[in-house]
């Protein structure tokens, strides 16, 4: 009913001359798979990301947009730089951009609203911190989280973004949710959505897990009803590894 979506997260690594080498290894091993395979890189490498991937499936995303259309916001990039670039899919929200660079829940539903108005796909990052989790506020958290982000969007556009639900204590960190953790959110998440837009939209948006995805715990997760797909960092970084989890077993 959903097409799975695989996307790749390499953070701050890579140079262009290393972004094609790992496209044109990637290429080959993906070239059979049933989901939509994004890799989203440092900017700097979009140009030669898109020239390896010529000829495949692989789609080309970025880490981070501003809502602006141009102006004086020094080291962030436009919608209208992404496009022209052949960028498809944009990360908002990350937790790194989050804890690390002051992201709030009223920056990530301007920058996603700019993604979608320009055409391009948002793939929105939600998640509890682990303290979070203890507290009990898992659900309320990344239904808030969500429900923000998605501020002034139509139904119809609803149905196109991507969310990616990555528990902060799972990301670098060798520790994964269980399926069940994961599922049971991700659950929670288009319950909410599905209060606020309906079922049928929320039976259209895809919601990822990301946090420690790698080639031994792929299936499991994607065996879950609910998991759409993964957003992976480390293991995104390795064209066998991700190519293990871009054909992960039904
Ligand atoms: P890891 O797969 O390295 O845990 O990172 C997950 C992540 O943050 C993807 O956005």
């Amino acid at each position: 009913m959903r097409t799975p979506i695989i996307a790749g997260n390499w953070k701050m690594n890579k140079t262009p001359a290393e972004a094609t080498q790992l496209i044109q290894e990637l290429k080959p091993l993906v070239k059979d798979a049933k989901s939509t395979v994004v890799v989203c890189v440092p900017a700097l490498c979009v140009h030669a990301a898109k020239q390896a991937a010529r000829g495949s499936k692989i789609k080309v995303g970025v880490q981070n947009m501003h809502w602006a259309a141009s102006g004086a916001y020094t080291g962030e990039l436009s919608a209208d730089m992404c496009k022209a670039c052949g960028v498809d899919y944009v990360i908002v929200g990350h937790s790194e951009r989050r804890q690390y660079f002051g992201e709030t829940d009223e920056t990530v539903n301007k920058r996603a609203l700019a993604v979608v108005r320009a055409g391009m796909t948002p793939i929105i990052c939600v998640g509890e911190r682990k303290e979070q989790r203890e507290a009990g506020y898992t659900d309320a958290l990344v239904e808030y989280q969500t429900l923000i982000a998605l501020t002034g969007m139509t139904a119809d556009e609803v149905k196109k973004v991507v969310i990616a639900y990555e528990p902060v204590w799972a990301i670098g960190t060798g520790l994964t949710a269980t399926d069940e953790q994961a599922n049971e959110t991700i659950g929670v998440i288009r319950a909410a959505l599905a209060r606020k837009y309906g079922k049928r939209v929320a039976d259209k948006v895809r919601i990822q897990y990301g946090g420690s995805m790698k080639p031994s715990n792929v299936d499991g997760l994607m065996k879950q009803p609910e998991i759409d797909g993964g957003l992976i960092g480390g293991a995104s970084l390795k064209a066998e590894d991700f190519a293990r989890i871009v054909n992960y077993q039904e």
